[in-house]
């Protein structure tokens, strides 16, 4: 102790609150970006940065810890075997294999990162009983299926940022071509966060003035605008950024952000996140896919029913049928 801390008399009844905790699972490209982008949002005061290697999640944490007078002060401490993300209120799970070789598809990494989870989530589960967990680990639709078995966890409890990105992306396309600022585009991705998403371009406003209202035969065959064009963009825009950098983190990191900050700040949030959705919008087995929900404190509390077209709601149940073939080809 040194001398100053004599000036510092101790209240004896005092007992400290308990600061809500946030642990994130893998400290690599994603799980470190996710962390700064909390940390600067100021969404925690205490994050657990957790990976197999203890050594590079030290080396993380320190790396935050030394910054954290102008992080609100927070608190950041490293784990190696789980044993500090101990009754965490949120887990995000960024861990999983990298794509490799030249098929960099979502779903090409899945056996790895499902035999990395096998490991990791039931002790995840058991040190924090009453968290939520996120998942953003790729294929991240598949991925949440496995953490909801592996961990039997409810489906309010467990989901993943899914399509949430995609419609960011789908926004910031819309918004480039109108020339607005993307956060004036309002618009939903549903179904597999991977190539086969569905826009729905129905929902699609701009400034409160909807699309469809205006642009005939949006995104159709014979659309003299060609506005097919940004689907496809958002679907490989994600995969293009990984092939040339080698990963994505930084739109990732903040989607998961936004999602915390519904949670966390108090205010909810309806976004296009994951999970398992039997019994919605169509949806006929247990298959996770994304459709707008409301998320707040505990989670998602509703799942919005969207007034589809018919093509939109045969895209995305074609979409769960992806997913659903994925799904039963796991080994949990
Ligand atoms: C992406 C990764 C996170 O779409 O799937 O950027």
């Amino acid at each position: 102790k040194s001398s100053f801390s004599k000036l510092m008399k101790p209240m004896k009844e005092f007992k400290r609150n308990r600061i809500p905790k946030i642990s994130v699972v893998g400290a690599g490209q994603v799980g470190t970006a996710v962390c700064a982008m909390l940390l600067l949002r100021n969404l925690t005061k205490y994050l657990v940065v957790l990976d197999i290697n203890y050594e590079l999640a030290k080396a993380e944490a320190l790396d935050f810890q030394h910054g954290s007078a102008f992080l609100g002060d927070a608190r950041v401490v490293p784990c190696g075997d789980g044993s500090h993300s101990k009754d965490s209120d949120l887990v995000i799970i960024t861990a999983g294999a990298r794509p490799s070789g030249k098929d960099r598809s979502r779903l090409a990494a899945m056996h790895k990162t499902v035999e990395i989870l096998k490991e990791a989530v039931p002790k995840l589960v058991q040190l924090s009983p009453k968290a939520t967990f996120i998942v953003i680990s790729n294929p991240a639709d598949v991925m949440t299926y496995a953490v909801q078995r592996i961990g039997k966890l409810p489906k309010h409890r467990c989901f993943t940022t899914g399509c949430h990105l995609d419609s960011v992306r789908f926004r910031n396309l819309i918004a480039g071509r109108l020339q607005v600022p993307p956060s004036q585009v309002q618009g939903y991705v549903i179904g597999e966060h991977g190539t086969s998403a569905v826009p729905v371009w129905s929902c699609v406003s701009v400034g409160g003035i909807r699309l469809t209202d205006v642009v005939k035969d949006l995104a159709c065959g014979d659309d003299p605008e060609n506005w097919w064009e940004v689907i496809e963009q958002v679907t490989t825009s994600g995969i293009a950024v990984g092939k040339a950098k080698g990963y994505t983190n930084w739109a990732i990191a903040l989607t998961c952000a936004d999602v915390v900050e519904a949670m966390c700040g108090g205010r909810g949030k309806i976004a296009s996140v994951g999970t398992d959705m039997k019994g919605i919008q169509g949806i006929k087995d247990n298959v996770v896919l994304s459709l707008p929900c409301l998320v707040q404190s505990g989670g998602i509390s509703h799942v919005f029913e969207l007034p589809l077209t018919a093509v939109e709601q045969s895209k995305l149940e074609a979409s769960a049928e992806v997913l659903l073939e994925a799904q039963c080809s796991l080994k949990i």
